[in-house]
């Protein structure tokens, strides 16, 4: 195992750019005094630098960036060093046209933007082993070298003839031969059926664009593509500095409107297993005009969860701004106190970082105004650097939280392949789909009450959690179906819902009802599956009390679970809409309709009773102050961090120690708007589990 922690602190900087200042030597040479009074001690360099480091093909000028890595050492820090494969330099698609990316419509890309390289081009790989190896060989034994930052946000996909021909080869594999294929894309519909592997062309607007099962298959060679070339990126890496820890940047986006979910396009789960350790850029949209902070702070700490589940280790946030971005449609500065706030949210959900796109802004170009330690009038008096200043002061004094862990008895189950699959083709609502929106409804009940939760995928161990929360678990193979009813066999709790079990690995649907294994599982069989329109209900009953529906009812038929409640009205009035069936050692659940967060509460709220699963540290929680807590082998570290713009007071039900003062925290703890409070106590202090 690569460690990650040469360092006791808690990393603190980020993008750093000096090749876009090679010309101003004075600022340059003010950077680093300006990064000690910021608290800095990690900068992130040469992501994009590749035509500073190679202005020629086989012309290396590494004279700048030997300087930058002896002026970060001398004032105690440490590099993070990117391979600079993100942005190609110009010379490279002027010589080599085939490194540039043809999009689905065959049209090949002129260079311009970054990121916008094809994954199978032998020249582009060539060239990026050539630049990797000259980096580890000048910077691998370099004491300030911490981390490699592999490549930048990997995304997107090739339709070149490389990848037409990876495609081919990489479903041969698979499926061996073409009657294979047709079978499980069920071919024989609309006379698709394939009879020469030239054939097989990958998925378009142009062309075949309706194949479901191709569909998917193509995401997953995708993610299998952009792997392989992220390890071709690392051999050298790994040769020459094999104790120098590997991590990418993934991502979160914004899909529809005010949406903050992890990236879609590429398997993480999978990815994850390729790096040493997590990091991503984390952009929540904080202090927007279309949610509360407590409801943007949810979002953002359900992505955080995500990230830290993926391992169950410590990750990196590896970008996120000091203030606002550049690239939403209105761009508005955090408020005063929501930087540290923020940023300590990360800590509080297993970071080991808070770095930040970017230093200093660039004085040109698309992103000058985006936020950055200095920003865009490049004064260390301005009030972001002083926040920023401010938050390095605290994490030095909080460092012991760096490493601990985190310990979740709930899990939620995101499968980026349901995700897939569930997204595409018709039927249903195709605005309503939803499926990581709706984890993030029933993560919303936990986070609000200081629950802990995991996100974890299909893959991961479930014995290890009291409750599993897998709604609309689109798409299951046997052995995820085998391994649901082990874990409820053996007495854990599961609910389940509309829209599982719909469909096999190639999208083939199963017939019946639910497959068998889920039926005797959930002691149920689906019917139908209703679409409502966006302005239309559906009322349940649950314990005497109605509650609205909306977007999907199934209809469904109970063989030998017991009907919790039924529905109102329709033609499918009086029906079960939540059951729960006994099953071994253990219960399931199932959730018929898309229900409201109402009725989520009051659904777990029994659950949280029964399962004991409720924080210990408060008397009750308040919905918009967040505890989090990390743990290590002697000590735990709680983090209360108030989303709202009002003093809020809590009844703590034990005393503990304020890690930033020496000084005991109140019983009765009152929280500033946005304030945020680390507290520590010794594991043996506290009564429960943990
Ligand atoms: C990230 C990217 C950075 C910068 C940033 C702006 O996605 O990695 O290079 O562009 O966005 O928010």
């Amino acid at each position: 195992m690569v460690r990650y922690d040469l360092d006791k602190r808690i990393l603190h900087g980020g993008d750093y750019n000096p090749d876009q200042w090679l010309d101003y030597p004075e600022i340059i040479k003010n950077d680093m005094e300006l990064m000690r009074s910021a608290h800095i001690n990690t900068v992130t360099l040469g992501v994009f630098a590749w035509s500073a480091l190679e202005p020629e093909e086989g012309k290396f000028c590494f004279g700048w960036m030997d300087d930058i890595f002896e002026r970060v050492h001398q004032f105690g820090g440490n590099v993070i060093l990117a391979t600079p494969s993100g942005g190609r330099p110009k010379w490279l698609s002027q010589k080599y046209p085939e490194v540039n990316r043809t999009d689905s419509l065959g049209r090949k890309h002129t260079h311009g933007s970054r990121h916008d390289h094809c994954y199978s081009s032998p020249v582009y790989r060539e060239k990026v082993r050539i630049i990797n190896r000259k980096l580890a060989e000048r910077y691998g034994q370099h004491p300030a070298l911490s981390m490699w930052h592999v490549s930048n946000e990997y995304s997107g996909e090739c339709f070149c003839e490389y990848c037409q021909e990876n495609w081919r080869q990489w479903l041969k594999s698979k499926y061996g031969s073409l009657d294979n294929i047709n079978k499980a894309w069920w071919m024989s519909f609309w006379s698709s059926t394939y009879s020469d592997w030239k054939q097989i062309l990958p998925p378009s607007p142009l062309g075949e664009n309706k194949v479901h099962g191709m569909d998917l298959d193509w995401k997953r060679f995708v993610t299998d593509q952009t792997i392989d070339f992220y390890q071709a990126e690392i051999a050298p890496l790994r040769e020459i500095t094999p104790q120098i820890p590997v991590t990418t940047n993934f991502m979160a986006e914004g899909q529809n409107n005010h949406d903050f979910i992890p990236l879609e396009g590429i398997d993480y789960g999978k990815f994850s297993k390729y790096v040493d350790v997590v990091s991503w850029d984390s952009y929540p949209d904080w202090n927007n005009n279309y949610e509360s902070i407590a409801k943007t702070a949810m979002k953002s700490a359900y992505v955080h969860d995500q990230y830290w589940s993926l391992k169950q280790q410590p990750f990196i946030v590896m970008e996120s701004t000091p203030s606002g971005v550049n690239w939403h449609q209105f761009n508005k500065n955090k408020r005063p106190g929501v930087h540290i706030l923020s940023s300590m949210q990360q800590i509080a959900h297993g970071s080991d970082s808070t770095l930040y796109f970017q230093w200093r802004s660039a004085r040109g170009n698309s992103e000058k105004f985006h936020g950055a330690v200095l920003g865009y009038n490049h004064s260390d008096s301005d009030r972001v650097f002083r926040e920023v200043s401010e938050y390095g002061k605290r994490l030095e004094k909080i460092a012991a939280v760096k490493g601990a862990d985190k310990k979740s008895r709930v899990a939620i189950i995101f499968d980026w392949e349901s995700n897939w699959a569930l997204k595409r083709g018709g039927g249903f609502g195709r605005p309503t789909r939803l499926y990581p929106q709706t984890l993030q409804d029933h993560y919303s009940v936990f986070w609000e009450k200081d629950i802990a939760v995991d996100i974890i995928t299909v893959e991961h161990d479930f014995g290890k959690y009291d409750l599993l929360i897998a709604p609309l678990l689109y798409l299951v193979t046997e052995k995820t179906i085998s391994k649901l009813q082990e874990y409820v066999r053996q007495g854990g709790t599961l609910v389940s819902s509309y829209f599982t079990g719909m469909v096999n690995e190639t999208d083939l649907l199963y017939f019946g009802g639910l497959p068998d294994g889920l039926k005797k599982l959930l002691g149920i069989k689906v019917l139908e599956l209703d679409t409502l329109y966006e302005n239309e209900h559906n009322v349940i009953s649950f314990k005497n009390t109605e509650y609205q529906t909306k977007d999907y009812s199934a209809i469904i038929e109970t063989i030998d679970a017991d009907v919790l409640a039924v529905y109102q009205t329709e033609f499918y009035a009086k029906t079960p809409a939540v059951t729960k069936k006994c099953f071994g050692k253990g219960t399931s659940y199932f959730l018929a309709a898309r229900n409201s967060t109402d009725f989520l509460q009051d659904f777990y709220a029994k659950i949280i009773q029964d399962l004991h699963l409720g924080n210990s540290l408060v008397q009750y929680s308040l919905p918009e102050v967040s505890i989090q807590t990390r743990y290590n082998n002697s000590e735990k570290y709680h983090f209360f961090m108030n989303f709202s713009t009002k003093e809020k007071t809590m009844e703590l039900t034990r005393e503990l120690t304020d890690m930033e003062h020496p000084a005991k925290i109140s019983r009765h703890l009152t929280l500033k708007p946005y304030e945020v409070k680390v507290a520590k106590e010794k594991m043996a202090d506290e009564p429960n589990k943990w």
